[in-house]
């Protein structure tokens, strides 16, 4: 029997760090043919994450374009994917989560009448606008998708409720795969000031915010909120590094530049951000993939959002969401800074989100759906 032919696609930072260990695991299964698409929507931060993984891409839109909208993106993804799957026709496409890119990945493949596998299926918050467009991608998605690899019980359920229950795996997140690949004990920083930095007496705390529906007065309030912290905390040490997004860039500067201790720096490459999550005293983020980690690691999270499609780590005490008001993001984050108590309750290592073996189980249930293998994979489970 010829080889199956499996096509990832993705295009953006988080897309990357959580295909690039699956595209990695098809590549070594003897009976898949693996390929791999990029959309390029990020390219900088895409190159940086192809580059830590060794994965070199067979096909590359490079789409993006500076303050790029979502229609610009969706429809240039869309016409582009017509060409890749014309010339590979694979059996099976897989995106992921929840961008643009995933959204036009699964619909060009719908149009080419190839089956589609969503990775990262069942994530949801029932706000069409929050967050905005991600929720709507991650529905239509699961309306074309025809296998669905849910990371959690909730997620599953989630579709469940949308009679979606065919083709539906529990794998946990493959963003536990990658990070397990990447912490180490000793690790020397390309950013000096990350190597200065005392970790067991300066309380660092990292920063990441790049939403869209954080533009505009939420992104505003979140910054002077990071602000006044920093300025009346001295002791601590906000560490930032900031999204290529121009938006973010302007606002982030125009609050945060020139306070002593907040130390605004280019996006990490994954190694770095995942080793500085590690040595670090908590986060405040409105990143979905931080809110994945940290937990993972024992490190308290503060959610920069009004909403969180990840409940499970709110439920184990670890993640706390902050909303985007100026006095709950400083009330919060004084009492991580000053109570020693609240701060134990939350730092502690949980890991709802995945065991390790993402990878593994969904390339075991793609290689049973075309008859492969004989028992699907078993269940993830939780910790
Ligand atoms: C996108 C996703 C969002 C995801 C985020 C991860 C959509 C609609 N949004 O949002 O779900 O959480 O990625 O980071 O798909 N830029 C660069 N270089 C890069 C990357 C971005 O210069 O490597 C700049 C460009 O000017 C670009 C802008 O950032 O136009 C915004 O990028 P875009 O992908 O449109 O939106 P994100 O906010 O990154
Ligand atoms: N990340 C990174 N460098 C950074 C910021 C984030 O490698 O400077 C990683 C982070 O560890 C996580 C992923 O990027 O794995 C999250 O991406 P992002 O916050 O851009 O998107 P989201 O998860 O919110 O969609």
């Amino acid at each position: 029997m010829s080889k199956i032919k499996v096509m990832t696609i993705f295009g953006t930072r988080p897309e990357a760090i959580k295909m690039a260990p699956l595209a990695l695991e098809l590549a070594r299964r003897p009976e898949i043919d693996a390929l791999c698409c990029v959309t390029a929507q990020h390219r900088e931060m895409l190159d940086s994450v192809l580059n830590i993984f060794q994965l070199r891409p067979d096909y590359d839109l490079n789409i993006m374009q500076p303050r790029q909208t979502l229609s610009t993106i969706t429809s240039k993804c869309l016409l582009g994917m017509d060409d890749v799957l014309d010339e590979a026709k694979p059996d099976l496409v897989l995106v992921h989560g929840d961008t643009s890119t995933t959204f036009a990945g699964a619909l060009a493949a719908f149009y080419h009448q190839v089956p589609v596998g969503h990775v990262e299926a069942g994530l949801r918050t029932y706000d069409k606008y929050s967050p905005f467009p991600e929720e709507m991608n991650r529905k239509m998605v699961g309306a074309i998708a025809d296998l669905h690899f849910c990371p959690t019980t909730a997620n599953r359920d989630n579709l469940a409720r949308e009679n979606i229950t065919k083709g539906v795996f529990l794998t946990g997140n493959t963003v536990i795969d990658a990070l397990q690949t990447t912490v180490v004990k000793e690790f020397t920083f390309a950013e000096d000031v990350l190597n200065q930095l005392d970790y067991e007496k300066q309380k660092v705390i990292l920063v990441t915010c790049h939403r869209r529906e954080n533009y505009g007065q939420p992104m505003e309030d979140i910054m002077s909120a990071l602000a006044h912290i920093a300025r009346t905390h001295p002791e601590a040490e906000l560490v930032y590094p900031v999204h290529l997004s121009p938006v973010v860039q302007e606002c982030a500067h125009r609050h945060l530049d020139g306070i002593a201790n907040v130390h605004l720096i280019p996006p990490l490459n994954v190694e770095e951000m995942h080793n500085l999550m590690a040595r670090c005293y908590m986060v405040m983020t409105d990143s979905g993939g931080l809110q994945e980690e940290a937990p993972a690691l024992g490190k308290p999270v503060l959610v920069l959002r009004k909403e969180t499609e990840r409940p499970e780590a709110v439920a184990a005490g670890t993640v706390k969401l902050a909303g985007v008001s100026y006095n709950d993001i400083v009330a919060l984050a004084e009492e991580l800074l000053c109570d020693p108590a609240a701060y134990e309750k939350m730092a502690h290592a949980v890991n709802p989100y995945g065991d390790g073996q993402a990878c593994r189980r969904i390339a075991d249930a793609i290689e049973w759906h075309f008859g492969l293998r004989s028992q699907p994979p078993e269940p993830f489970s939780g910790t």
